[in-house]
């Protein structure tokens, strides 16, 4: 077991660099065994989410070469097995073997897909989508079993935007014979890139980016090479560090774009921030302004920061109020926030944030990815030292985090226990 320890309140000042982003790497890697080439990826997240996806990959019988960011996968000569639970249930985008095994082979046999415990996360919306497309689907004891002897074309409706699912669709039908609609798509840039990814193998996909995504099918995928696109989360949670330890703390590599929620926010409560064209710099303030937050799928506030802004919701002047509309359980977070001294309620879907209240260094629990991250923020603003337990969930979607905050200043170090 892993934990992370934090000596707050050290200023941040210097340079973080933004990685590639974990939701978009974690599409590309699966679905590069479409392609009848080798297909290479640049700027790879060193995570263990990509290592878990590695795996799946080399179970399969590709070839996969890493060096530095770069990975090389060599898909052309696998052999289409069931995946085994224990590998399934690593992560949660283990389903885009699903839609990427559906689409080269017609035959997919895999598990549940794992990924944080944050609500009851169903993929019902990906396997109805497969049935539009042609297939059939068995499930038994978390065993999936989806074959299709043809894979056409259809329209296919989401009851409501889903990242993966919108993903998974893509995967199967750019191999499908005909024409897909996909309507009420969702619009992450993740999802942009898997269709540009596609696009540049040979896939004929347009419209990505907005809710109607339209796939005509081809036969073959061939060779590409493809740069992950700068990790829009990874980059809002070190400008939220700026915002609450930061000394004009510059993240770079980001896209502005892609954070437009969260820098309007940030404004909003007054952060003192000045955005350039692939930068964000960042310093604290004792005057930021409570606000409210609702989250959304993009270009709404992003789920994925709701828990790391919390944190600076706590230094806020006022009541700021959050509602999660994405999961059901996405506060998990809260008590140990409180238990460090933060003035937060819990109603349903909702918090309230009082503030601001000085934190104080704790002994908490990382429940969740996200979760680690926004007890990490309030260990550097702390007085005292802060001890983050069961960080795996943390590194499975940060890249060298450790580094990169002590780089910039903060006392901070990783433990096995
Ligand atoms: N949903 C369904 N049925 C489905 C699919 C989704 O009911 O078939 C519901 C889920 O239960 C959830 C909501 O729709 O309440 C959102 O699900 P979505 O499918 O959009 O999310 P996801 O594909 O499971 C990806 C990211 C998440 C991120 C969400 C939303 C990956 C591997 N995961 O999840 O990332 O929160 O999109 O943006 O790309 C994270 O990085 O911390 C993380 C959880």
């Amino acid at each position: 077991m892993k934990q992370i320890l934090i000596e707050g309140g050290h200023i941040l000042r210097g340079e973080i660099k933004v990685s590639g982003a974990k939701n978009s790497a974690v599409a590309l890697v699966p679905a590069s065994l479409l392609s009848d080439e080798v297909i290479t990826i640049d700027n790879i997240p060193n995570i263990s989410d990509i290592d878990a996806l590695n795996d799946i990959l080399t179970y399969l019988g590709a070839k996969v070469t890493r060096e530095k960011e770069m990975m090389r996968i060599d898909a052309t000569g696998i052999s289409n097995r069931k995946i085994p639970e224990q590998i399934s249930k690593k992560l949660r985008a283990s389903y885009y073997f699903m839609g990427a095994l559906l689409g080269k082979y017609r035959h997919v046999e895999m598990y549940f897909p794992g990924g944080c415990a944050i609500g009851t996360r169903p993929i019902n919306l990906h396997l109805k989508a497969f049935e539009l497309l042609g297939a059939t689907i068995e499930e038994k004891d978390n065993l999936f079993i989806i074959h299709a002897d043809r894979l056409k074309g259809n329209h296919i409706y989401f009851d409501f935007p889903s990242v993966g699912a919108t993903i998974n669709v893509l995967l199967a039908a750019c191999k499908a014979e005909g024409k897909t609609v996909l309507e009420n798509a969702a619009k992450e840039p993740e999802i942009v890139s898997v269709a540009t990814f596609l696009n540049n193998m040979g896939a004929k996909i347009t419209g990505a980016g907005t809710s109607t995504i339209t796939i005509h099918g081809v036969q073959k995928l061939g060779r590409c090479f493809m740069e992950v696109i700068p990790d829009r989360i990874e980059a809002g949670t070190y400008i939220i560090a700026g915002a609450l330890v930061g000394d004009k703390l510059r993240i770079t590599n980001l896209i502005p774009e892609h954070i437009e929620a969260l820098l309007s926010k940030l404004k909003e409560m007054h952060c003192p921030l000045k955005i350039g064209e692939d930068y964000v710099e960042i310093s604290a303030s004792n005057d930021i302004k409570a606000t409210n937050i609702k989250t959304q799928g993009y270009p709404g506030f992003p789920t994925d920061l709701q828990q790391p802004i919390t944190t600076l919701l706590t230094q806020a002047h006022g009541k700021s109020v959050l509602e999660e509309t994405i999961y059901e359980n996405r506060f998990q977070n809260v008590p140990y926030l409180n238990n460090m001294k933060a003035d937060i309620t819990i109603d349903n879907r909702k918090i309230y944030v009082k503030g601001p209240t000085k934190l104080s260094g704790q002994v908490v629990k990382a429940t969740d990815l996200r979760a680690g991250a926004c007890l990490i923020l309030a260990g550097l603003k702390a007085e005292g030292k802060t001890v983050v337990t069961e960080v795996e969930h943390v590194l499975r979607g940060y890249e060298n985090i450790i580094e990169k905050l002590e780089n910039v200043g903060a006392k901070i170090t990783l433990e096995e226990i």
